[in-house]
């Protein structure tokens, strides 16, 4: 028996650090999926490939000191608790995703639906989050979740923390160009610096979730309304925010300033911050002019398009 799967890479639109705080965000699932495969065994092994991180017939005990592999087995771990009958399967997965938006994420949420079909669990897309949510944690202790569920439902979603994500609906002509700094940053550390923050200041802090919270709102009302002016302008509100809060970084601001200088209606960082992705929102005449500003300042541009969530894939046939 052989099962393919794949989840996709994920962008925090807005409500980034608010979430960890039970402030709702808005996130959406990208163009740009984790493929995982599931070959039964005839002996009991569990063997794990990684072509993308040099690693083969990886033969899984239950516990591994291998950080790379951390998520992956977290899944499978967390799935073989609830399964009984012993089968043993090579897995391998392969990214599409040149730089992480999500590679973490999505390899959880495309190795537990490869395990569900299986061994035939027959999971709800709840319960796909639940088990997902936990191997996250398992392995990092801190996170909103919010990239499981963008992983697992897809599409454009309000998410609160724990939650079942709501569907939201999304102009046809939205066009969101990414920027990535080529800083990679460590985002449970920059959770943890805005915890302390926090703790130093917590009227401040309510305020300042109070705000991210309205500016939801608005969102939600220009997504409806496909007012692009209203989305740019809480784009560059928030960022405001974030910049206060002490998360941006020096090429973030760069990009995000070349952006708008190229024609971007709206630009924010996107994400823990401190290095990472930016985000602008254009329109199909400013959009090649912001790919190659974001170029010209040494940042990695690309288009994103809003996809949907992770899917059984037995159709393909290149992996
Ligand atoms: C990181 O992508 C987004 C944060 O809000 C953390 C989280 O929600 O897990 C900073």
């Amino acid at each position: 028996m052989e099962v393919k799967t794949s989840a996709p890479g994920k962008l925090m639109f807005f409500g980034e650090h608010a979430v960890v705080y039970g402030i709702p965000c808005i996130s959406f699932a990208v163009n740009q999926r984790l493929y995982c495969k599931i070959k039964e065994r005839k002996d009991k092994k569990i063997l794990l490939n990684f072509p993308d991180l040099g690693i083969k017939n990886y033969e899984f005990n239950g516990k591994t000191e291998n950080k790379k592999i951390g998520f992956v087995s977290s899944a499978i771990n967390n799935i073989l608790e609830g399964v009984k009958e012993k089968r043993g399967f090579d897995l391998e997965t392969k990214s599409e995703m040149k730089i992480g938006i999500g590679t973490s994420s999505a390899s959880v949420v495309a190795t537990i639906i490869a395990l569900d079909k299986f061994f035939s669990l027959d999971l709800k897309k709840e319960d796909i989050f639940n088990i997902g949510y936990k191997s996250v944690l398992d392995v990092q202790g801190t996170g909103s979740g919010y990239d499981v569920a963008t992983s697992v439902y897809g599409g454009m979603i309000k998410y609160i923390k724990g939650e079942k994500p709501i569907e939201i609906k999304y102009p046809e002509n939205l066009c969101l160009v990414v920027g990535h700094t080529g800083v990679k940053a460590d985002t449970k550390k920059i959770v943890e610096q805005v915890g302390e923050k926090r703790k130093d200041y917590p009227h401040f802090f309510d305020d300042i979730f109070g705000l991210t919270k309205r500016c939801i709102e608005e969102v939600e009302k220009g997504l409806r309304e496909s007012d692009l002016r209203k989305l740019a302008d809480m784009m560059n509100f928030t960022h405001g925010i974030l910049n206060g809060m002490g998360v941006s970084h020096p090429k973030l601001e760069e990009l995000i300033f070349a952006s708008k200088n190229a024609g971007a209606l709206g630009a924010k960082l996107s994400g823990a911050g401190g290095g990472d992705c930016m985000i602008a929102l254009v329109t199909e005449e400013s959009k090649d002019k912001v790919i190659s500003a974001i170029r010209e300042h040494r940042g990695i541009p690309f288009e994103v398009r809003i996809k949907n969530g992770a899917k059984v894939e037995n159709e393909i046939t290149d992996f």
